[in-house]
């Protein structure tokens, strides 16, 4: 088979979250690795490539040229969601951006609340800020993980919209649905959102309850 695609843990956690069966539109693609990967073992039976930049999208489409899957995965650029219909794409992975980028991204959709939509995010950064838009607008996290890539931990999350407005708790926001005291990579994921808040919390003292709680939820749940 040609142009063998490896996908290091992060982007395999993404590709275990995708429903078998479902058209994929991976939204700031750069490398296309993730919809070829798919789409060469069946998961998908086809894909959009998507990204806003020229240049990561030809690396793409190198991609998938040499994996010889022009056939089912397009490449295409596209802000967003903005040049994806609805009906092109049911599963939607958002991985490698800051929080605060994929929910504008999220919000800027106008189909993104038809509740089979999925949305597979993978923040950078600022996940707690994912997770408040989450809650606040209607949208349910199905799963959320945690995985080490590289020496470096890194949280997926699969929502999609039901109107129901879930946890407004501010700790929920950095937890989300993760159980530090079973699963010792989500209690690192939650040791970092820990040490950032004490950083913060030299400059403003709130932090400091905050980053508590948290280590607290992280003995008891
Ligand atoms: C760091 S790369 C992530 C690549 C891949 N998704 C991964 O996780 O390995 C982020 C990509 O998102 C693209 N991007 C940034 N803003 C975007 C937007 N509004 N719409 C689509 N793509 C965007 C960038 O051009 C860049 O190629």
């Amino acid at each position: 088979m040609s142009g063998e695609i490896h996908l290091d843990n992060r982007l395999k956690m993404c590709a275990s979250f995708v429903r078998g069966g479902s058209k994929l539109a991976d939204i700031g693609t750069d490398h296309a690795y993730l919809p070829v990967w798919l789409c060469r073992r069946g998961v998908c039976p086809s894909a959009i490539a998507a990204d806003i930049n020229p240049e990561p999208l030809s690396r793409g489409r190198l991609t998938i040229e040499e994996a010889g899957m022009s056939d089912r995965v397009e490449a295409r650029l596209s802000d967003g969601m903005k040049s994806i219909a609805a009906d092109e794409a049911d599963d939607f992975v958002l991985a490698g951006m800051g929080g605060e980028l994929i929910a504008r991204i999220i919000d800027d959709c106008p189909y993104a609340k038809a509740p089979e939509k999925r949305f597979i995010m993978q923040p950078m950064t600022r996940s707690e800020l994912l997770i408040r838009f989450l809650c606040e607008n209607g949208w349910s996290i199905e799963k959320q993980d945690c995985c080490d890539a590289g020496g470096k931990c890194y949280t997926v999350i699969a929502a999609s919209y039901t109107g129901i407005r879930e946890g407004n708790d501010e700790l929920f926001f950095y937890t989300g649905k993760l159980l530090p005291s079973e699963n010792a990579v989500h209690r690192r994921f939650i040791q970092g959102h820990i040490n950032r808040l004490r950083k913060q919390a030299i400059g403003d003292p709130r932090y400091e309850s905050l980053a508590q709680r948290l280590e607290e939820y992280c003995d008891y749940r």
